[in-house]
């Protein structure tokens, strides 16, 4: 029929409500496939949603829907669904006749307040979870209510969807093979399937039947809607449908519909046998969707809705294809609480009365204790990432190792999260950034090349190949072992290639047989000799492979599928662990550490190694770093390392006497400054320089009365909190002390005065407070402010400004101080130092954090005159700083920057950032400003009236953590994001910066709020 015919428009909906309803209010179309949807909104506060079914509508199948929700409001359960609304004769279900003549009818029914789920960004695991918890409980709360139409033919029923072969010629190519081998995978399981569990349920959980909560932090599934699929059917069909729809648009459909499972098993346990079939419905259910797309978009071209789903669900299809499905079928064990494969316990029983030794695995080597050896992330052993890949110097150290302990072999591995696997097939994009395979699921046995590996027990050789490539197996076995009913497989990497090809698929290996003799570099994947041997209780859907080394999300799935290997062997250090958790260095540092100490983030994060702009956490994942200004040259910069492990190893003492690194370190700084500045102290943190610049400025001006900038931080000490307004003005401070002026942030943006041209109101307020202080009879003894001001958000001075606030200082009398401890060393791109982006000429510098690249190195750096006026005869000594250590440390860091042209770099990547930023700002408007230098960047969170956003620009962070990307805030009220990462951050890593930004502020919370 043709459907402007079957059309009714909000006017009639409205007449058809007062009529029927006697309820006045304006009706609102609403998408549906088969009725004709209104939202009502009535002058009161109740809103409803009519329901005019098509002509054609069997009365018995809207009975069924008003007798289900009926039922459901009977039962009395907290579950909420729409609730039936009675005409004005008593009756749930009505009849009009239309403007053609057709029979139509009629339901009104509550309307429940809620966003739908496709409006809802973003679909965390939390959300999902309540997603299967909600229609688990509808699954639950139906038991025991049933109806004839219920039992219906119907197309959306999973059970009934072999339907679709007919359909199969629609599509071609991938899409047609795609389809049929679901079609026959379902085909072929249809006996036991038909034995599973069934019930009458939703079957329809669509993006547009699920109600969310208004909540944009923590949102939940507050109801289902829309019961016109309601069926009875097998009741794993209900979850499956939940799966397909949540895991669309998402990059690993398996990971996003774990969740869902989860919480429908919280509400409604699922049985074993039933979660045998939950990945083969979730694919029927889309091949359903695809196939009824194919077939309306012939039938109805016009009818959008028809196709709304269309794409998705082809993508998530063919993810689903590639995705294993006895894989899926473990990880939906495990979300339920079973064992993930379920011989598991099997294999465990059979293991205890089986012992084995490493002497018959090994015969040549004979010996049976182990040297439990630590290659996890946080291992010393394993060293910087340069000698670990280095791997003449791995094979010494292992032989030196050795050599220490003679009788035992060294081994170690299971379970173990790793980062020594670096090639690209290690990684991938997950559904929040980026997740390394770091997880190492079997034993390695570091034994030399040539020792040959015998079989512990009979078997049958399933896999016998050249696994060639870097950090792959090289030589691989695997033999297929069956006691009884239990099967399991044991695997053997890195063998040389001849010895583990002359076997053949279907070999019969008896125990103590050579299976292969182990390879040595590169035919082993280039390793140093080693045996990695793995139990497997399944080889999912591998023929020449099998990963060695899983995803850390995927662990506990992994782990019931390679159990661990000294269940054979049953070695005590080979299980011997001692990691701490998180919770409980936090709950120790909370007792027995500073309780000022802060730490970053909601869900704190425990960093064990750091590798140029990323930290690695326990289990091996990256984040990128976008803001440790320390770590200047990288994170454990290798020649740095290198520069303070060679000198600590000769010596390190004070400066009374005579070494030559504090005065390389001497030269390499003043050639980087103005000839003016050229005597330098060294100190140990930024604090101290600013400690020692205030004791300068009294010895040379004999006054201690100091003019600092509102927000400005100049460190921790008593004297640096005395001119630190951004700690003596917030919270726990006790405002600017006797002798500390302040003038108004020169914030050109939120400032007191605002936009271009506001360097001289800026310098005039810090006159006033020159005026101030000579009014009390005092003189000024110094001005210190940052070229960009840091913590006081990221704050670019304006042009101008610092060249006239000189000239009034010095024409008071007072010194310039310029704390150059976040900026300095190349950072601001332009310029080496952040005074010279002004054209100005201090009297004195500080200089800390990047100096020491994490280390604790500082200096101080004034005139003659400053320096002559400080030494007045008392000695200035100081334990640590300038040390030898510390001098190869900060001269090799200077040494890198020019070397690198890091300062260059700085440049065109902030160049870069900032404009891409700023291009983001069109985009987004909570982006009110992008302001900074090379890589000291600031982005302002605002609401339309420049009202700050903390909330958002905290939330921003989180979320960007969540995805491997480290960011902070800051400024007087938390809503600028600081970016001053590693000065070796690449476009690429300015890329990925923006593409998740840009992800994150596309996301519910950031857009909540007055910000348009
Ligand atoms: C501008 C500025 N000056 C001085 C300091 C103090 O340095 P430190 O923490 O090394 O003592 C800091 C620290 O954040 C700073 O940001």
């Amino acid at each position: 029929m043709n459907f402007s015919r079957l059309n009714i428009s909000s006017k009639q909906a409205e007449g058809i409500l007062l009529r029927l309803y006697n309820l006045e209010g304006s009706a609102w179309p609403l998408p549906g496939e088969m009725d004709f949807n209104f939202k009502i909104q009535t002058l009161a506060s109740n809103d409803y949603i009519l329901k005019i079914s098509r002509p054609n509508d069997t009365l018995e199948l809207l009975d069924f829907q008003q007798q289900l929700l009926q039922y459901i409001e009977a039962t009395g359960s907290h579950l909420i669904a729409p609730k039936v609304v009675q005409d004005i004769y008593g009756k749930s279900l009505s009849e009009i006749t239309d403007a053609y003549g057709h029979r139509r009818h009629v339901r009104l029914l509550t309307w429940i307040p809620g966003r739908i789920w496709s409006d809802v960004n973003p679909q965390l695991d939390d959300l999902r979870f309540s997603l299967g918890k909600q229609f688990g409980l509808l699954t639950k709360t139906l038991q025991g209510f049933d109806h004839d139409m219920a039992h219906r033919e119907f197309v959306w029923d999973v059970a009934q969807a072999l339907w679709t072969k007919d359909h199969i010629a629609l599509f071609k190519g991938e899409e047609k093979d795609i389809l049929s081998s679901f079609l026959e995978q379902f085909e072929a399981s249809q006996k036991p399937y038909a034995l599973l569990r069934k019930a009458v349920v939703h079957n329809d959980a669509n993006d547009n039947n699920i109600i969310v909560s208004e909540d944009l932090r923590k949102p939940t599934v507050k109801a289902a809607i829309d019961y016109g699929d309601s069926v009875y059917t097998q009741i794993i069909n209900d979850l499956a449908i939940a799966c397909a729809y949540a895991m669309m648009n998402h990059n690993d459909p398996l990971d996003a519909a774990l969740p869902v499972v989860k919480g429908y098993h919280s509400a409604f346990p699922l049985l074993e046998e039933e979660l045998d079939y939950l990945y083969i419905t979730i694919a029927m259910r889309l091949v359903i969707s695809v196939t009824k797309s194919a077939i309306n978009k012939i039938k109805e071209p016009d009818n959008k809705y028809l196709l709304i789903s269309e794409k998705p669900a082809w993508a998530v299809l063919k993810k689903w294809h590639l995705t294993s499905m006895a894989f899926a079928t473990y990880s939906f064990r495990w979300a339920c609480g079973y064992t993930a494969h379920p011989h598991e316990e099997k294999f465990i029983e059979w293991s205890e009365s089986n012992t084995f030794y490493l002497s018959d695995l090994f015969p040549s080597i004979g010996k049976n204790d182990i040297h439990s050896l630590d290659l996890s992330v946080s291992g010393k052993w394993v060293g910087h990432q340069e000698e670990f890949n280095d791997l003449a110097l791995f094979e010494f150290k292992i032989n030196q190792l050795q050599k220490k302990v003679p009788h035992k072999i060294i081994a170690g591995g299971y379970l173990e999260p790793r980062v020594l696997y670096t090639s690209s097939a290690y990684h991938k994009i997950g559904n929040s950034g980026k997740e390394s395979r770091t997880i190492h699921l079997g034993i390695d046995f570091w034994i030399p090349h040539g020792t040959p590996v015998c079989a512990l027990l009979d078997g049958e050789v399933v896999m016998a190949v050249n696994d060639a490539g870097d950090k792959e197996y090289g030589g691989l076995v695997v033999l297929k072992h069956a006691r009884g009913t239990l099967i399991f497989y044991t695997l053997y990497g890195h063998l040389s290639v001849k010895s583990a090809t002359r076997h053949n698929v279907g070999d019969l290996i008896k125990k103590g047989d050579i299976i292969g003799l182990l390879g040595n570099y590169p035919e082993n994947g280039n390793w140093v000799p080693h045996l990695h041997f793995q139990m497997m209780l399944s080889l999912l859907d591998y023929k020449t492979d099998f990963p060695g080394v899983a995803y850390h999300r995927q662990m506990e799935v992994w782990k019931g599928i390679c159990p661990n290997p000294n269940l054979l062997f049953k070695l005590r250090p080979l299980d011997q662990k001692n990691s701490v958790s998180n919770n409980d260095l936090i709950r120790y540092r909370k007792q027995h550490l500073g309780k000022s100490l802060s730490l970053q983030y909601k869900v704190p994060v425990k960093m064990v190694r750091g590798s140029g702009q990323y930290l690695i956490d326990q289990y091996g994942k990256s984040y990128l770093d976008t803001v440790n200004n320390v770590a200047h040259v990288g994170h454990e910069n290798y020649g740095v390392v290198k520069a303070g492990q060679d000198q600590m190893a000769l010596i390190n003492t004070n400066t009374r006497y005579l070494h030559e690194y504090i005065n390389t370190l001497t030269k390499e700084l003043l050639e980087t400054l103005p000839p003016r500045l050229n005597v330098v102290h060294f100190v140990n943190s930024g604090s101290e320089a600013n400690e020692l610049a205030i004791r300068m400025v009294k010895a040379a001006t004999g006054e201690r009365d100091i003019i600092a900038s509102e927000f400005g931080y100049h460190g921790n000490t008593n004297s640096c909190v005395a001119i630190s307004s951004y700690k003596f003005d917030s919270k726990g401070g006790q405002g600017a002390p006797e002798h500390t002026h302040i003038f108004p942030i020169p914030d050109a943006f939120r400032g007191k005065y605002r936009g271009n041209n506001t360097a001289s109101a800026y310098a005039d307020e810090v006159q006033r407070q020159i005026d101030k202080v000579r009014k009390k009879g005092r003189g000024v003894g110094a001005f210190i402010i940052e070229p960009i001001i840091s913590c006081g958000g990221q704050i670019e001075l304006p042009k101008g400004f610092l060249n006239e606030a000189y000239k009034k200082i010095r024409a008071a009398g007072g010194l310039c101080i310029s704390d150059e401890v976040q900026v300095g060393c190349g950072r601001v791109g332009k310029t080496f130092w952040g005074f010279q982006l002004h054209d100005v000429a201090p009297d004195i510098i500080t200089i800390g954090k990047p100096l020491g690249n994490g280390h604790p190195l500082a200096a101080v750096v004034c005139t003659q005159d400053v320096a002559n006026a400080f030494a007045n005869g008392m000695e200035y000594f100081n334990t640590f700083g300038g040390n030898p250590v510390s001098c190869a440390i900060g001269a090799e860091v200077l040494r890198i920057v020019k070397q690198e042209n890091l300062q260059e770099n700085a440049r065109l990547i902030g160049q870069f950032l900032k404009s891409e930023l700023k291009t983001l700002a069109k985009t987004f408007p909570i982006i009110g400003e992008v302001r900074g230098q090379g890589l000291f960047l600031g982005i302002e969170l605002v609401d339309s009236d420049l009202n700050p956003l903390p909330k958002q620009t905290d939330y921003l962070v989180n979320r960007m953590k969540d995805h491997g990307i480290l960011m902070s805030s800051d400024g007087p009220s938390g809503n600028v994001l600081k970016i001053k990462p590693p000065m070796i951050f690449t476009k690429a890593n300015a890329k990925d910066l923006i593409f998740y930004l840009s992800q994150i502020l596309n996301e519910d919370f950031m857009k909540s709020g007055n910000i348009d």
